[in-house]
């Protein structure tokens, strides 16, 4: 490159090394944006496979009408394909590399790029969870290098970081950023700390969910739907973690976890156990989910709709409407338990047991909490169905037989602080007020990139802006009170915008 500002367009010849998921999909990207790419994988059969990956990614854009045949046809001469390091990178402006996570061969490769490259070259990692300055220490010439992180599906996720070490020229990290936006994605520029923003937030709330499933706090199905349905993400945690590999955030964690210690990284022992058996996920037709076969549908039996339902009604007015909801499909609702009585209905907060509420209503054992999350935008919103472990066998399927006549939109939890929702997005909050206090990253920063990297609808710190920071810490310490777990201490900061009332992001509407 010669001297001066480089633009997107002086980049026209890109070097993708590794052609796995990530590597296929980024040389896809780049190859639409009109680009010469070389696409090197030194493992032939990888080679094939990461080629197959890519048609079928580009045929699947022609049938949608995305793309046509001639536009693929084009895409795919520009591509490339060679087994040959050498070969492939001598003529590149930008090689970015997508291998797997281990530092022994990122340090090779990134050695033998030095020899093999323009000496105007950038060389760019996509890596997930190493360090770039140790990836970048081993070369030659370390202000060329910088990460450049996608997140999968790279062609659909608009979010890019673009991450600087200490020893990155500014203007490697500039280019980077301008061919990111001319690729169509939205860049965020950060600094090499583990993680960077989007794993450090996203996979220590991944692994939680890992332990609530292990905890047999709820089923891998309400886990996900309490995401998808309360939060409005696009997957669940434990279809997002077979999504991205279960090696892979098993690798982010131990990196998150070197380098910042405590309790919220310690991967959960099933992530192990599942790598151990080599279910990584989708990649390898199993993981939380089997993806060989049509999983039967559950067979929970007759569904047991007492005739009665007792709804104790105390200061949350949406049990009204619910005992209406009751009441609308012929089940007689009473205000206290009788004999006839096969359910009874207490309002749940996450921050207090139901236990307690159960035992006041005299018949522990067919109590349901039950908590309401809005979720806005008129769609319709969670009901977590909680249970105390007093209760008895059949009140599980009882309180979801009746959320299912009656229209509910019904996950089942175990009694423990947080239930679903609020133990998964609120522990994920204080982890986001972490970064920032730390000086990271800002909210609306945090904000876009999970948006962007995982298709948030909206950011943790407009989440929390609506639920409250007082309400989150309050949230927080029940967790925290039960499980003496210190990850779920509120972190200064938000105990300090908690105390002041106030928002995080403030003039964005929430
Ligand atoms: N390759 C290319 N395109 C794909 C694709 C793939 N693997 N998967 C889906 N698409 C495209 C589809 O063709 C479709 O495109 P059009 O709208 O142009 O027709 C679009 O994406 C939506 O796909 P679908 O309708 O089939 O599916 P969906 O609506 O359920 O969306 C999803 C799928 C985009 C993956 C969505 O579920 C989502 O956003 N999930 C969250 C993914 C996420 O969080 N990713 C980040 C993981 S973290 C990471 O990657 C970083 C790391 O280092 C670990």
């Amino acid at each position: 490159m010669t001297s001066g500002v480089t633009q997107p367009t002086d980049i026209r010849e890109v070097a993708v090394i590794g052609l796995g998921l990530m590597g296929s999909g980024i040389a896809e990207l780049v190859a639409r944006s009109g680009r010469r790419v070389s696409a090197i994988e030194v493992d032939r059969s990888f080679l094939d496979q990461g080629m197959a990956r890519l048609h079928a990614s580009l045929d699947r854009a022609v049938s949608r009408g995305k793309l046509t045949d001639t536009a693929r046809d084009e895409v795919l001469a520009r591509i490339r394909p060679t087994d040959n390091v050498a070969a492939g990178v001598g003529g590149a402006d930008l090689v970015i590399e997508a291998i797997p996570e281990r530092m022994e061969l990122k340090r090779a490769l990134f050695a033998r790029l030095d020899e093999a490259c323009r000496a105007d070259a950038i060389l760019a990692t996509n890596t997930s969870s190493l360090s770039i300055t140790e990836i970048a220490g081993g070369t030659r010439y370390p202000a060329r290098v910088a990460g450049l992180h996608f997140f999968n599906p790279a062609p659909v996720m608009k979010l890019v970081e673009v991450i600087s070490t200490v020893l990155t020229a500014p203007e490697t990290a500039g280019t980077l950023t301008r061919l990111s936006a001319d690729l169509g994605k939205t860049p965020v520029a950060v600094t090499d700390r583990a993680g960077f923003i989007v794993n450090a937030l996203l996979l220590p709330y991944l692994n939680h969910a890992i332990h609530l499933l292990e905890t047999a706090q709820a089923t891998r199905e309400d886990i996900d739907k309490a995401a998808t349905v309360g939060l409005g993400l696009p997957m669940g945690p434990l279809t997002l973690l077979d999504l991205i590999g279960l090696d892979t955030c098993l690798a982010v964690l131990e990196t998150l976890q070197d380098e910042f210690g405590g309790t919220r990284y310690v991967h959960a022992p099933l992530l192990r156990k599942l790598c151990d058996a080599r279910l990584f996920g989708r990649k390898s037709g199993r993981g939380f989910y089997d993806y060989r076969r049509q999983s039967p549908a559950a067979d929970h039996g007759p569904s047991p709709v007492p005739g009665e339902v007792a709804l104790i009604r105390e200061r949350n007015g949406r049990l009204d409407e619910l005992a209406g909801q009751i009441a609308a499909v012929g089940i007689s609702v009473v205000p206290q338990p009788s004999g006839q009585t096969g359910l009874v209905i207490v309002a749940a907060d996450p921050r207090h047991r139901v236990l307690d509420a159960a035992l006041a209503a005299g018949h522990p054992a067919d109590v349901v909490g039950v908590h309401f999350v809005e979720v806005g935008d008129g769609k319709p919103g969670l009901a977590e169905l909680v249970l105390p472990d007093v209760t008895a066998a059949g009140t599980a399927a009882k309180a979801a037989a009746l959320a299912a006549r009656i229209g509910l939109n019904a996950v089942i939890s175990r009694d423990r602080p947080g239930f679903l929702l609020e133990a998964l997005a609120y522990a994920q909050f204080n982890d986001a007020v972490r970064m920032f206090q730390d000086g990271y990253a800002s909210p609306a920063d945090i904000d876009t990139a999970m948006m962007l990297g995982c298709g948030y609808p909206r950011g943790p710190f407009q989440m929390l802006d609506e639920a409250g920071a007082a309400n989150v810490v309050s949230v927080l310490d029940a967790m925290h009170a039960a499980t003496g777990d210190p990850a779920f201490t509120p972190v200064p900061l938000l105990a300090e915008y908690a105390t002041a009332g106030s928002r995080f992001r403030a003039g964005t509407g929430g």
